[in-house]
């Protein structure tokens, strides 16, 4: 009988889920809800032949009213932190006034979630915007440093006894790239030069934000929500090599060298890697999910490997599969796990995991047609349903550690 090897993680490592507001809570108004009802998106969707209900977010996964579920999910898996988002347009409806309901809102989950020693792990941003704002230019707007950083003091200042763990932005790089250059997401521009003039602004933004917050909070940890994709040079050919230097430095690591004196934390969003061999998205296939995504495991290790140079704590935010039928999802997450591991021996201050997603959620453009979850949701009665990839999960929680057959 082979033997059993047990990979051991670093004391407090801190295993987590995450999901984002809009894609779970429901009865939310912002700059999305808007777009996925319009008169435009639904021609879109009816030319293509698509279920419009696929395509709603509407109540969502209902977490809103059901925050006592979802704990209990949490608690089943065992998780050490929870990665939630906080909804901007439910805590400040209306240009300069905040709502204390949503206030209130996100401080029962977060002192739910404190009662049952789940570390909260919170993102300012993540995705849809107030629709006040969205009138106003959203990121386009010169005037965003203001409004966000004041949001951000408001909403650091209401929860910074409890919360020590703050990721200001998720993935500007792909809200910037689906917004503003392949139109799909609101606001549905396709332009090079706005393009740009976003990610310069959501630089500029950040920055001023990690001040505005530690002003409020100095100890708090603050950090970004990366998504860094793995470049791979097939065989290393000459042309190859150098489309990779040119992606890894816009994609990968632009935004990180600018604002790489300004955080507590790399947060590393990841899932994919991308062949270049004469073009990109060479990727040979072998497996892929629901998503028609490569699954590839080593690609994690190596973008780690890759965020080494900036010396600082490293929390992988998010890293999931699309897979309903849970076919790869419980060899993936191990397997995954095993190059976090070599990672972490090679020198990555690797400090945390969270797994993509606690729940089947609302996948944005692709609506309810990916389960990235680790509990599946009935779209009418809202029941959690865990997959058998969710106990693989909780024995690696429990016991901080990997064992391999
Ligand atoms: C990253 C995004 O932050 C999240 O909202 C999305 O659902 C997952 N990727 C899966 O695509």
């Amino acid at each position: 009988m082979a033997k059993q090897k047990i990979l051991k993680f670093p004391p407090g490592f801190l295993w987590g889920a995450s999901t984002s507001a809009y894609q779970i809570e429901g009865n939310n108004t912002n700059d999305w809800s808007e777009w996925e009802k319009s008169p435009a998106r639904l021609k879109h969707l009816n030319k293509e032949g698509k279920n419009l209900d696929d395509y709603i977010c509407d109540l969502s996964c209902n977490s809103e009213e059901r925050l006592d579920e979802d704990l209990k999910c949490l608690k089943e898996l065992g998780v050490k932190s929870y990665r939630f988002s906080i909804e901007w347009s439910r805590v400040q409806p209306e240009e300069g006034k905040f709502s204390v309901s949503g206030i209130e809102y996100y401080r029962g989950l977060i002192e739910k979630l404190k009662a049952n020693k789940i570390e909260p792990f919170v993102t300012l941003w993540h995705y849809p915007l107030p629709l006040w704002l969205s009138k106003r230019g959203g990121w386009e707007s010169g005037e965003m440093e203001k409004y966000f950083c004041l949001y951000a003091k408001k909403v650091v200042g209401e929860y910074k006894n409890e919360v020590r763990f703050w990721t200001v932005l998720n993935e500007p790089d792909i809200y910037s790239g689906f917004a503003y250059l392949t139109g799909k997401f609101p606001p549905n521009k396709k332009n090079l030069f706005t393009y740009l003039m976003v990610i310069n602004n959501f630089i500029r933004v950040y920055k001023k934000a990690y001040l505005a917050i530690k002003e409020v909070a100095p100890n708090a940890q603050v950090g970004i929500s990366k998504h860094n994709i793995y470049f791979e040079a097939y065989k290393n050919r000459p042309i190859n090599v150098i489309l990779k230097k040119l992606a890894d430095w816009w994609w990968n690591f632009y935004f990180l060298n600018q604002i790489k004196n300004y955080e507590d934390f790399i947060g590393l969003n990841h899932y994919r890697r991308n062949t270049i061999n004469y073009g990109f998205n060479k990727n040979e296939n072998k497996i892929v999910s629901d998503f028609g995504w490569e699954v590839y495991p080593k690609s994690l290790y190596c973008v780690l490997i890759d965020l080494k140079k900036y010396h600082k704590p490293i929390y992988i935010t998010e890293h999931g599969i699309s897979d309903s039928r849970d076919k790869y999802r419980p060899w993936f997450i191990k397997e995954c796990l095993k190059y976090v591991h070599r990672a972490i021996a090679e020198g990555a201050d690797v400090k945390g995991y969270s797994h993509w997603s606690l729940l089947d959620n609302f996948e944005w453009a692709a609506g309810w047609t990916q389960k990235f979850g680790f509990y599946e949701v009935d779209r009418k009665t809202f029941k959690r349903t865990a997959r058998p990839s969710a106990k693989v999960y909780a024995e690696i929680c429990k016991n901080n550690q990997l064992v391999i057959d």
